[in-house]
């Protein structure tokens, strides 16, 4: 047992996802599907809850026959005061299976977000502003939705994995497994249960792009473990190769992932993302709930953290959001990415808590093993990261206690360390760089997304998960760019000699590129929205000489945003 095993034990990373077994949460982390739940969704709810399968059938506005449905007539939330019983019982009855749990969670979240917002939704298609929504969940809907939210631990409103997106598709042949044309959607608001819909491209390239994600998760542990080892009595052969093979096996699943997000510009029209979205805003920050929403019959402990025990508390959360899928926080975890300290990252951090339980114990144990066993100093081949500003990071203190001996082998620093060849290690720090630049090729088009289906469309402020519009996702989107250009810089990329390649050189060009159109664009849509710049001022305002002339880079960090 090495050092990394005394301190922080393995993580259950399932190779066998047992999709049978009804005892385990249906969201679990593995090398074959990933982040993907360990079965197919379940479909069919049993026979007690007829009534809530019937009105969720009938609830689009163009149901499965292709008629318009309750959202469509404006006649939702009379139907769910007449037709639908308190089920919190038969909830009960089942609360052993969790998968089953997890199936009846996205059903009644699915209907607690139409019953809210079918009054905005009115008025969205008349063409006028949201409005308010509606903002007491009834008794039939607030006590089930707590049940069962409570037994798969999730927060008692729609969320992306667990409901919306990885949890709501289901397979047209079941023999034909997660290709493309073989999915559909089991739940849908507007006309998602058409296949060639906007709304089912949209959710679907969610889908197929973590579809890739069990060779991410694979990569991801063996480059932890390839660390671990190194510190080991007797590491095993090669440390370094098998960090590599395991940097490439992640490289690779990231580029799939990419590509497959590219279809979304096919599968899902820029012009029709405003019209199901209505549907999946949160509560935060949206001024549709400017006073949270009430939850009938519910205590309060148990949707929200406060002591306060009477039962009118009014809570709020965030909305279905990509934000809250696991595959770009895995990254930005294992290469440690430093995201500046604004309030915009306290939103990132917030979002962090929107996710399947396992999910995100596993991505904090991939920060915490990847902290503690020094990955990102080893892999770089850097004695000290000092230069990087962010003198919080833990991963500073680990290369400190390298350089205090406190561990049996380690780099020397000047990238000579005994066993490794230069020609492994540029290898290493190459691979890095690309994987990062994954990372920017994710957020950039998505940036891109937030232009072409959103910023282009519409004036509401804030997204479905409640951060602001113009200057979330530019947050973290500036931020990996900076980290290339740190991490270019501090491994030599920027001196005399070889560098680290053609590949990579042209990476670096196109940040460079890239970052100006960014800051461009940025500063552009807070003039024209008459955005409160503040937080991004530093940036917006910044220097634009060119990256390469940056001392390395470093003064580009973004210091206040
Ligand atoms: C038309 C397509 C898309 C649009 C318009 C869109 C929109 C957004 C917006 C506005 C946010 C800001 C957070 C918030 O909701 O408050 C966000 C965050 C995010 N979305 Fe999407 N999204 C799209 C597709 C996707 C896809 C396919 C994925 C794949 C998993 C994804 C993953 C993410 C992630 C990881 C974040 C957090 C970004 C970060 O950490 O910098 N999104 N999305």
């Amino acid at each position: 047992m090495g050092p990394l095993e005394q301190t922080i034990p393995p993580f259950p990373v399932l190779d066998d996802t047992r999709p049978q077994d009804t005892s385990l949460p249906a969201f679990m982390v593995s090398t074959t599907r990933g982040f993907l739940p360990r079965m197919d969704p379940i479909v069919a709810l049993p026979p007690e809850f007829d009534a809530l399968e019937s009105i969720l059938q009938r609830m689009p506005v163009k149901t499965l026959s292709g008629e318009p449905g309750l959202l469509a007539a404006g006649t939702l939330g009379e139907t769910v005061v007449n037709e639908l019983l308190d089920l919190t019982d038969a909830v009960d009855r089942y609360r052993a299976n969790l998968p089953l749990m997890n199936a009846l969670y996205r059903d009644y979240s699915f209907l607690a977000s139409a019953y809210l917002l079918e009054p905005c939704h009115q008025r969205f298609v008349q063409g006028e502003g949201y409005g308010l929504a509606r903002d007491v969940l009834p008794v039939n809907i607030a006590r089930p939705i707590a049940k069962c939210a409570e037994l798969c631990g999730f927060k008692p409103f729609m969320e992306y994995a667990g409901s919306y997106a990885l949890f709501n598709y289901r397979l047209a042949d079941p023999s034909a497994g997660l290709a493309s044309s073989n999915l559909r959607l089991i739940r849908a608001f507007e006309h998602g249960l058409d296949p060639a819909s906007s709304e089912a491209g949209f959710v679907l390239v969610h889908v197929e792009m973590v579809k890739h994600s069990g060779p991410l998760v694979a990569g991801a542990v063996a480059c932890i473990q390839a660390c671990a080892s190194r510190l080991a009595p007797s590491p095993s052969p090669s440390p370094r190769q098998a960090l590599n093979a395991a940097l490439s096996t992640v490289l690779s699943s990231l580029q799939k992932v990419n590509a497959t997000m590219e279809t979304m510009w096919t599968r899902s029209r820029p012009t029709e993302y405003t019209s199901f979205r209505t549907f999946i805003f949160g509560i935060t920050s949206q001024s549709m709930f400017p006073n949270g929403v009430l939850y009938s019959g519910v205590p309060s402990t148990t949707t929200t953290n406060n002591n306060n025990n009477n039962n009118n508390t009014r809570v709020s959360f965030r909305g279905e959001s990509g934000a809250n899928d696991s595959m770009i926080p895995l990254v930005d975890n294992l290469l440690s990415i430093p995201m500046p300290t604004t309030p915009l990252t306290k939103i990132l951090q917030d979002f962090r808590s929107y996710r399947p339980g396992e999910h995100r114990r596993f991505l904090e144990w991939v920060q915490q093993a990847g902290e503690e066993g020094g990955l990102k100093g080893w892999a770089l081949g850097l004695s000290s990261c000092s230069h990087h500003h962010h003198s919080g990071s833990s991963s500073i203190t680990r290369l400190t206690a390298l350089e205090n001996g406190s561990v049996s082998r380690r780099d020397d620093g000047e990238g000579k360390d005994e066993d490794e060849d230069e020609e492994t290690k540029t290898e290493t720090r190459a691979l890095w760089i690309q994987v990062l630049d994954q990372v920017r090729d994710f957020r950039w088009r998505h940036w891109c997304f937030a232009r072409e289906y959103i910023l282009k469309r519409t004036s509401h402020p804030t997204a479905t998960g409640g951060s602001p519009i113009v200057t979330w996702l530019p947050n973290q989107l500036a931020a990996v760019m900076d980290e290339m250009v740190r991490v270019y810089g501090a491994v030599g990329g920027l001196g005399p000699g070889p560098g680290l390649g053609r590949e990579v050189e042209a990476i670096m060009d196109r940040v460079g590129r890239q970052r100006e159109m960014l800051r461009k664009e940025v500063r552009r849509f807070c003039k024209e929205r008459g955005v409160e710049a503040a937080g991004v001022s530093d940036y917006i305002k910044g220097s634009t000489s060119s990256l390469r002339r940056g001392g390395g880079g470093l003064s580009m960090c973004i210091p206040t945003w």
